[in-house]
């Protein structure tokens, strides 16, 4: 085998086998196909996609180049859950917690923030002492205990997405959905826990941008996940605009143990029931329905809260942020944006509030950069709403940013409204 053949097969839209897929993957993974061979094939990819059969081979070979966790030890049912990425989306946190208190256990693996969008990783970061390291067998203990954890990717677990979406960053091939796809499925399979729940975004601060490409996506997720055994749902859901009122990582903890102390619901909160009651239905729990009223339980009786307080507390945390969130970042300095007149909100743009938040200092503008934990958005603008002259739109927060003129145009120009006179 050879990598000119392979890159000419998919040039010409002529299927690739399992056999020359691995190939491409272990060679390229073991260093001995260059950079630029392997970013051509990306890009033929890109441009001609791949048949499902190909992408269920191309994720298994990404898999199989590392770790596969056992989770047996855990015992019971397992089950993982996983965002496409989005902006003000802390659902992992209240999802997992919730499940756990419903019966299920719920490794899961997260990841660090990546352009405009969050990562759940940071977020568990803005917690004091929190180590979102720990050795498997530690992990494993932590999921005994209270059903829940969550850890950043361990070292060896598919180092060939690794290299390969560092490649694609590299060279404008992040956007194809079979690619995608694998990069998500190899890292889900290898984790290896026995349900997937997917929720695949789509609108202005999603991948996908419309909801038909998120569906393809979802199907196309839900067919490799089902074909190497998993029980895998994918649902599409919509991030049009931000999740919640709050964007920035230790005001996203806040939200989401003030939606686990049962103080806040809506749109995020019915989300979270939403996104529970399917994680527990696929791990046959009951119906649809007879799964909500379990997760609704779950936070209206305080247990959610209980498992995340005690979650944080194995992971070496501070628990009492469960009860008072003053103990979380906070920012030195914030600004209020205000209406002018009166006006009705008729959009939110999440991309342009996520690089907003970003540029407040709560992501990355660099690789290894530094985070200001206490900066971020809180948001008082969802669609629809009326605002009087001289309500507050949005506060913005930072310790990084003292002069917060440039990053309240953005986030002005973010919010589309109507006077209303
Ligand atoms: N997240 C991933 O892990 N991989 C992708 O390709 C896109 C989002």
């Amino acid at each position: 085998m050879n990598s000119i053949d392979i890159i000419n097969k998919t040039k010409r839209r002529q299927p690739l086998s399992a056999d020359e897929i691995t190939w491409l993957v272990n060679e390229y993974t073991a260093g001995n196909v260059p950079d630029y061979q392997m970013s051509v094939w990306l890009m033929a990819v890109c441009l001609n996609g791949l048949t499902d059969q190909e992408t269920v081979s191309l994720t298994a070979a990404m898999r199989d180049t590392g770790d596969i966790l056992d989770l047996s030890g855990i015992g019971g049912i397992t089950a993982d859950k996983h965002s496409t990425g989005g902006v003000g989306d802390k659902t992992s946190l209240i999802i997992g917690p919730a499940a756990a208190a419903c019966g299920l256990n719920v490794p899961k693996m997260s990841g660090r923030g990546l352009g405009h969008t969050g990562g759940t990783i940071d977020k568990l970061e803005s917690i004091s002492g929190y180590r979102t390291e720990l050795p498997f067998e530690e992990f494993e203990a932590v999921v005994k205990q209270t059903g829940f954890s969550i850890i950043s990717q361990s070292g060896n677990l598919c180092p060939a997405d690794k290299k390969i979406y560092a490649l694609r960053n590299a060279t404008g091939t992040v956007d194809s959905i079979p690619l995608i796809c694998a990069s998500i499925m190899s890292k889900k399979l290898a984790l290896n826990a026995d349900c997937i729940l997917l929720d695949v975004k789509y609108g202005s601060g999603a991948f996908m941008k419309t909801r038909e490409e998120a569906r393809k996506l979802a199907d196309l997720m839900e067919k490799v996940g089902t074909a190497a055994g998993k029980k895998c749902r994918a649902l599409v859901t919509d991030m049009n605009t931000p999740l919640g009122k709050n964007v920035g990582n230790a005001l996203e903890v806040k939200e989401a143990v003030e939606i686990l102390r049962n103080k806040t619901k809506g749109k995020l909160y019915d989300l979270c029931i939403e996104l529970t009651a399917n994680m527990l239905e696929l791990a046959g729990k009951g119906t649809l329905q007879e799964c909500a009223e379990l997760a609704e339980d779950a936070i209206a009786s305080g247990k959610a809260l209980e498992v995340f307080r005690r979650t944080i507390e194995l992971h070496g945390g501070d628990p009492r942020i469960a009860d008072d969130v003053s103990l979380l970042p906070q920012a030195k300095y914030s600004y209020e944006i205000k209406a002018a007149a009166d006006i009705r909100i008729t959009a939110v743009n999440s991309e342009e509030i996520g690089m907003t938040s970003l540029l407040l200092g709560a992501g990355r503008t660099e690789k290894d950069g530094e985070i200001d934990m206490s900066a971020g958005i809180v948001m008082n603008c969802e669609c629809g709403e009326h605002l009087a002259a001289g309500d507050t739109i949005m506060t913005l927060y930072s310790s990084a940013v003292s002069d917060f003129s440039s990053a309240a145009l953005r986030a002005l120009n973010a919010v589309s409204f109507t006077e209303i006179s």
